[in-house]
């Protein structure tokens, strides 16, 4: 009987370090991109606060609630823009964009950083999704079970689809980064809107092959503070690899990357800027067209880019992509 109580702890005590290992670092330290897919952890820390949040700057008040109604985000600063079109923060037909874009269009590590990309670049992405040509990936291991902005895509109207498309090519990006090269970060885990968080009192872990994108304020960004950006964690000497690779083409593995995304990244006519952007984001855009989640003609020149790049490749690229100006 105390032998089976052993057995039965001793088998308990394995679970819960395998299931502690499935919720933070170290299993994602195994060599794959699974971090640069960020799903829900299974049981995060809860907070339940119901207490009016408030921002540097914003005369406002919103609940965490309201704050992730997807269909009628915050709008914290309603001085700083001019009229947004409907879709931005009125869910109608699909969530509004502003709640994973941003009404500054900078967006989340999850999303994407909408914000003076080109109109004719961003129309095309939209019929993309639309027609599941290029994938919205579930998670790493889902990367052609399209999600998310293909269901954006297929229920709203051309009209007002091109009405918010063109409001945020008319933004200007902020500088979004702060890009650290470091053996250690911050022990993280993933809440229910999919952003990677500091675990309260979690400690340290090597950062190892990953980038590890951090709100530089977790309660201003958790508030979607338009004004308050990210930190990268990225590993030691991947700036400097990342540098040569995207200005040289590293001999022959893949092409520079300013003969087309121009001058700096910053884009060039209806190729998207990637200077700035989210380096997480960087890495899933590469990683999908290497293995097929994008199969749009339009992206077939970078095919070629990423045919032969490694995952320590993608990770240096994006590295160094997130430490560039964005304007
Ligand atoms: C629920 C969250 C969510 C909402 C709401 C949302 N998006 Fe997205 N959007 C995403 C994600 C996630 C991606 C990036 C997908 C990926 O990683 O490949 C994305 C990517 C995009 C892209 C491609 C960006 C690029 O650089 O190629 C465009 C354009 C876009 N969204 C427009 C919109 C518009 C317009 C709306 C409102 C009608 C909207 N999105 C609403 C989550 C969202
Ligand atoms: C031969 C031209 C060409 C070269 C060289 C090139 N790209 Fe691209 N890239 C494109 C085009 C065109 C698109 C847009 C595809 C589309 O519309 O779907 C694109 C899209 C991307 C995207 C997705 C952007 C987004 O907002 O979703 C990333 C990331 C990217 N390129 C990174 C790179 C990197 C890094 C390099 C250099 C290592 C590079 N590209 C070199 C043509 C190129």
């Amino acid at each position: 009987m105390k032998k089976k109580l052993a057995l039965a702890g001793l088998l308990l005590a394995l679970a819960a370090v395998a299931y502690s290992q499935q919720q933070s670092g170290p299993s994602e330290q195994a060599k794959t991109l699974i971090w640069a897919y960020p799903v829900p952890d299974k049981a995060p820390p809860a907070a339940a606060d119901n207490t009016p949040k408030h921002i540097p700057g914003s005369t406002k008040a919103y609940t965490q609630a309201q704050i992730d109604d997807q269909f009628n985000p915050p709008d914290w600063f309603p001085d700083e823009h001019g009229p947004l079109p409907r879709l931005l923060t009125r869910g109608v037909q699909a969530q509004a964009c502003a709640t994973c874009h941003l009404i500054s269009g900078d967006g989340h590590p999850e999303s994407a950083d909408l914000a003076g990309q080109p109109l004719e670049y961003m129309l095309r992405q939209m019929a993309d999704f639309k027609n599941n040509l290029r994938k919205d990936p579930q998670a790493y291991e889902a990367t052609q079970r399209a999600s998310r902005m293909n269901v954006i895509a297929g229920g709203i109207s051309d009209e007002d689809m091109r009405e918010a498309v063109k409001y945020f090519a008319s933004l200007n990006p902020q500088v979004w980064y702060k890009v650290i090269e470091t053996q250690t970060a911050p022990k993280t885990w993933v809440n229910g809107g999919r952003m990677r968080l500091p675990l309260v009192g979690g400690g340290t872990e090597p950062v190892g092959d990953r980038i590890v994108t951090l709100p530089q304020d977790p309660a201003r960004v958790e508030s979607r503070d338009p004004h308050s950006g990210f930190i990268a964690y990225v590993p030691i000497g991947s700036i400097e690899k990342g540098k040569a690779l995207v200005t040289t083409g590293g001999e022959g593995k893949t092409i520079a990357c300013a003969t087309c995304h121009g001058e700096g990244l910053k884009g060039l006519g209806d190729i998207p800027r990637i200077a700035g952007v989210h380096p997480i984001y960087v890495v899933r855009q590469l990683y999908n067209i290497q293995i097929g989640a994008n199969t749009s003609t339009a992206a077939a020149p970078m095919k070629k880019v990423v045919e032969k790049l490694t995952e320590d490749d993608m990770v240096a690229i994006a590295a160094y992509t997130a430490s560039l100006p964005p304007r």
